[in-house]
């Protein structure tokens, strides 16, 4: 089977597995685990934040950051098609007592004349207290597009000049880094908080990290401890992480490139839809025109090709580490015998 469902199924590799076995551990509750220290150290001067912090996935580390950012009765504006406000359970409401204003983008991406009109005035009792602005990089049910670093900035501007906060989901900023060339540290510059996944693209079985200033990460410390997330020899997955980083994270240029023949492929086909300018790293979102996606998805799957539904038109392939060259002229052929019949 080639499993392009999402970039969240892969196998620790033996090489991971064996740094996985070698790691040294100890209670990371009492910030102990040497592991989880390394790691934290080391994500956080990548990142060009003052601190980080493990957490156990990205859905975990984008609410604490809201959290700690807000209380209760407080507003924070994102773009409609965002994890936080579609596949994140809820939890804002649930665990912070606030709520999202949505805001129909472009590619994921909202101006900052947008955001401008959403936010509440302070004058307006009656009404929530706007307090973060947030931007998914890249963005997931937009099809893995890139945010423009030009529009971070202007973004950065209104939340400035608002006395608002600013916070990255950037599960796969790294994808977004190393199709640009910017720095992740450039991008994370902008933002107060953010929240970046090792289990997506880069490969690791478990973990997210967010950074930001100490007094941010103290905090995050106390509230994940609170939330049932304090681990004790976490080392063991850390050190995943850690090897993710180091060895996993440059070479998602071959995810894209494999994104971008896969997107050919579907472009030439009759009976699919693809905006090609969408495909602008590992995912690809694809228009069913001859068919319901369920039955999309079961033919392809009966042909050894696994996909994921994106909405009630649409379904997603998502290139990853453990898919090769021969993989993708593979889910080539499949996908024209599918969508060409
Ligand atoms: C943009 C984005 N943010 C956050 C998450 C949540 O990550 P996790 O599944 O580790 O909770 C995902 C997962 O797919 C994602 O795509």
């Amino acid at each position: 089977m080639i499993d392009l469902r999402s970039d969240t199924v892969t196998q620790p590799s033996q090489a991971m597995r064996k740094a996985m076995y070698d790691a040294e551990v100890g209670d990371d509750v009492f910030k102990e685990d040497k592991s989880v220290n390394e790691l934290e150290e080391y994500a956080a001067e990548l990142l060009g934040k003052e601190a980080a912090l493990f957490v156990t996935s990205g859905v975990m580390g984008n609410q604490l950051c809201l959290n700690i950012l807000t209380s209760p009765g407080d507003e924070i504006i994102c773009e409609k098609d965002a994890h936080i406000f579609n596949y994140e359970s809820s939890a804002p409401s649930m665990l912070s007592g606030i709520q999202l204003f949505p805001i129909i983008g472009k590619q994921g991406v909202i101006t900052p004349a947008q955001v401008e009109e959403a936010i509440r005035p302070k004058t307006a009792y009656y009404m929530p207290r706007t307090k973060v602005i947030e931007v998914e990089n890249t963005h997931n049910r937009a099809g893995g597009t890139i945010h423009p670093l030009d529009n971070i900035k202007d973004l950065k501007k209104v939340a400035v000049a608002h006395n608002l906060y600013f916070h990255l989901d950037g599960a796969r900023i790294w994808n977004a880094s190393v199709k640009t060339g910017i720095k992740v540290s450039e991008y994370a510059s902008y933002f107060d908080t953010v929240s970046c996944c090792l289990s997506k693209g880069l490969g690791a079985p478990v973990g997210s990290i967010i950074a930001g200033e100490k007094d941010f990460i103290t905090e995050a410390f106390r509230m994940r401890k609170a939330w049932g997330g304090g681990m004790r020899q976490a080392g063991v997955i850390a050190a995943a992480g850690l090897y993710a980083l180091k060895n996993n994270f440059e070479r998602l240029s071959e995810d894209h490139e494999k994104a971008a023949i896969l997107a050919t492929t579907i472009a030439e086909c009759k009976n699919v839809k693809i905006d090609l300018d969408s495909v602008q790293t590992n995912i690809l979102i694809f228009e069913i025109l001859s068919m319901s996606v369920e039955e999309a998805q079961i033919k392809c799957k009966e042909r050894g090709l696994i996909l994921s539904i994106a909405n009630k038109k649409a379904l997603r392939a998502v290139t990853h580490l453990d898919i090769n060259s021969d993989d993708i002229n593979k889910a080539a052929l499949i996908l024209r015998e599918v969508f060409n019949g």
